[in-house]
């Protein structure tokens, strides 16, 4: 008797519990990709009927399955034809996955293969006994690291092969069918390689941002030392970033690896943060005479047309290689990028080496500097905002010697004007480097 009204009680909380699960978007630890994951494969059929009735009108990006009135698919095989100039994708020789994120309307493949513009793959669907789900799906990449996949009842896993019935390693997929953005402002950061120390200039990066309204942070890490995955290991404890590993699979130079991160950033961006900035380790976006974080600033943003805001640059000559080991507090003091190089160039022109904080719903195809083609909107195309450097700007310590910066560059930076001393705002300074200090401290102490 006692024992049936127990199992009775049980049941009823499981159910309660999978009803939660399957209605709230926040559940689980924003920086555990795997929870997403794991999110996504639970009951997966389920979850995906019950979001396909939602109407959103938060974007109307996510709410239509057609693009500019015709089938997505078609779409973005017009897109490749014309803008590539060809007839006919060809066969790829092979092709790397790296994630997969599960949109309303497809599921999204993001890859790291080196030259696999416009190749033919195939969707391969497997289901929650490891089994094939029906006929391959033939697709393309396009854009560049991006192949989008139909949808199929019962997938669990995804993966892509070169041949119709080739091998293909299926991967988990991420959970993108949220009723609303997790974040309002997030930022996705360039990808991690070479080997110039970065614990310092990435702890001062996350922490300037984050005083400026970023609310989480994702990474892509090539190749970094033990010592700096120390602190950016514990970003991640403290859910604040998220990785992705990238493994070379061809042979490319180091920094091949940042139109990758762009690639993967604005898919795994895309509905789960209103705004990204794509940025540098070595870029401080902040806002001049506009009082007020960027975040404040992107909130004040109504116009749904805008779909992307664009920063200008200034370049902070950084003469020396970041330290290699934490010594304690006085040295944090003089060597903060922001305490320690002044001496500034002009501004920019607009548009030159500019960043940006997009919508990621609204850009199909983005490049370092912009996004270079905007999704079909309902209304009036998207557009991008220019902000003038009164409100805003970037202050970009660039290092002279990396890349030959200073070589190659310098000439061309000289003509917006003289060189002079400026500083990272005197208002921000102090409580920047009290909490620069203080995950320094948690973490190499
Ligand atoms: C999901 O749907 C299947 C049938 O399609 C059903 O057996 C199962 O109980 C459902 N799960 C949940 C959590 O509703
Ligand atoms: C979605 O919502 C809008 C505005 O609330 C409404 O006009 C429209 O008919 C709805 N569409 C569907 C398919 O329910
Ligand atoms: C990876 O980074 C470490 C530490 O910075 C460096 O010593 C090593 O040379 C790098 N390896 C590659 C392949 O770039
Ligand atoms: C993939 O194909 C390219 C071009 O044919 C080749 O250079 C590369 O080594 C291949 N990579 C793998 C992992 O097979
Ligand atoms: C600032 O940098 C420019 C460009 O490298 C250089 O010509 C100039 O001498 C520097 N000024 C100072 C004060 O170091
Ligand atoms: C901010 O405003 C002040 C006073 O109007 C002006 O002197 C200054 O140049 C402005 N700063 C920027 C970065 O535009």
């Amino acid at each position: 008797m006692t024992k049936s009204f127990y199992i009775a009680v049980i049941y009823l909380v499981v159910i309660l519990l999978v009803l939660d699960r399957m209605n709230t978007g926040q559940l689980f630890s924003t920086g555990d990709v795997r929870a997403e994951v794991s999110r996504s494969l639970v009951d997966h059929s389920n979850v995906s009927q019950s979001r396909f009735q939602y109407n959103s009108s938060t974007s109307s990006f996510s709410s239509q399955y057609l693009i500019n009135s015709i089938d997505r698919f078609e779409w973005y095989r017009q897109q490749m034809y014309s803008n590539l100039n060809i007839k006919k994708p060809e066969t790829a020789s092979n092709i790397s996955t790296l994630y997969a994120y599960e949109f309303e309307h497809e599921i999204t493949v993001t890859t790291t293969s080196w030259k696999r513009l416009g190749y033919r793959v195939y969707c391969r669907y497997v289901d929650r006994n490891d089994l094939e789900i029906g006929e391959p799906f033939e697709s393309f990449t396009y854009p560049e690291y991006i192949v989008a996949c139909k949808k199929r009842k019962g997938t669990r896993k995804i993966g892509l092969s070169v041949g119709k019935n080739g091998e293909f390693q299926p991967i988990p997929i991420v959970d993108r069918m949220l009723k609303k953005p997790k974040y309002e402002l997030s930022m996705c950061i360039s990808a991690i390689y070479g080997s110039e120390p970065k614990w310092l200039m990435f702890i001062e990066m996350i922490e300037h941002f984050k005083m400026q309204g970023v609310q989480h942070f994702y990474v892509h890490i090539f190749n970094a030392s033990n010592y700096d995955l120390r602190v950016i290991n514990d970003y991640v404890r403290t859910g604040e970033l998220e990785v992705h590993y990238l493994i070379e699979r061809d042979s490319r130079t180091d920094d091949r690896w940042q139109k990758v991160n762009i690639a993967d950033c604005l898919i795994w961006s895309r509905l789960e943060s209103k705004w990204t900035i794509f940025a540098d380790l070595d870029e401080r976006i902040y806002m001049t005479n506009y009082t007020g974080t960027i975040l404040d600033y992107v909130r004040e943003v109504k116009n749904e047309d805008v779909a992307s805001i664009q920063f200008r640059q200034q370049w902070i000559m950084k003469t020396e290689l970041m330290p290699e080991k934490y010594e304690g507090e006085k040295q944090i003091d003089t060597w903060m990028p922001t305490h320690r190089w002044h001496n500034s160039s002009g501004i920019g022109s607009p548009g030159h080496t500019a960043k940006c904080i997009i919508d990621s719903s609204k850009v199909f195809k983005m490049f370092i500097h912009r996004p270079t083609q905007f999704f079909p909107s309902l209304n009036r195309p998207y557009i991008q905002k220019v902000v003038n450097p009164e409100e805003g700007i970037i202050r970009h310590y660039r290092d002279q010697n990396l890349g030959s910066w200073g070589r190659k560059w310098l000439k061309g930076i000289l003509k917006f004007g003289p060189f002079r001393n400026t500083n990272y705002p005197e208002r921000l300074i102090g409580k920047l480097t009290e909490n620069v200090k203080r995950r320094i401290k948690y973490v190499y102490r």
